[in-house]
């Protein structure tokens, strides 16, 4: 149907909008790529210092998942679903960055957050958690993916689940060398020198 894939477009067009690298460069801080683990997101802004830099990152990146997702809901549950991996998929791979994005964390919050505010809180709550406990991004940023779909399930959003599962996979996926560097013990923690 067309306004499924309008949906899907609209969430790739705002999810494809790459914060981090706006943000570093409104902030001074250079090219955001050429920085720390070379990723997008707010854990690597926050690895030059600025502390400001990195929360605009993280809630604008969050941000676009949930405008995404309260748009296309007027359309109903399975455009605001579809919207949601869009966004996603657009944070991951945007054009504008020859396809090459960040690893989705904030953004699968900022949709999980606008499909179901208690299930976006309990994905909050897991990264909160597993971070708190390991002091490595990453691994809250894994916690609350997995933890996603099986909150949305619980609190009754079944017609998101599958999509946001397929989210949580992405975003496992795209952290591949972060889970052999945290196996290995060579994972950087929040507040570490890098
Ligand atoms: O949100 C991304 C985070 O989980 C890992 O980022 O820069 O440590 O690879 P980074």
């Amino acid at each position: 149907a067309p306004w499924l894939i309008a949906a899907l477009a609209l969430g790739y067009l705002l999810g494809s909008i790459p914060m981090g690298v706006l943000a570093s460069r409104l902030f001074g801080l250079g090219d955001l790529r050429k920085i720390g683990s070379g990723n997008i997101g707010a854990t690597n802004v926050l690895r030059t210092g600025n502390r400001k830099a990195a929360a605009a990152t993280l809630l604008l990146d969050a941000a676009k998942g949930a405008v995404a997702v309260l748009i296309a809901g007027r359309w109903g549950p399975d455009a605001a679903a579809l919207a949601g991996l869009g966004a996603v998929l657009g944070h991951l791979f945007p054009v504008w960055l020859g396809f090459r994005g960040g690893k989705g964390v904030a953004t699968l919050l900022g949709v999980t957050l606008a499909l179901s505010w208690p299930a976006g809180l309990c994905a909050l709550a897991a990264w909160a958690g597993a971070a708190a406990l390991t002091r490595i991004s990453s691994v809250g940023g894994l916690a609350s993916a997995l933890a996603a779909p099986v909150a949305l399930w619980a609190f009754g959003a079944l017609e998101a689940v599958l999509l946001a599962a397929v989210m949580a996979a992405l975003v496992w996926a795209r952290h591949w060398q972060n889970i052999g560097r945290i196996l290995r013990g060579e994972e950087s923690r929040i507040g570490g020198k890098s």
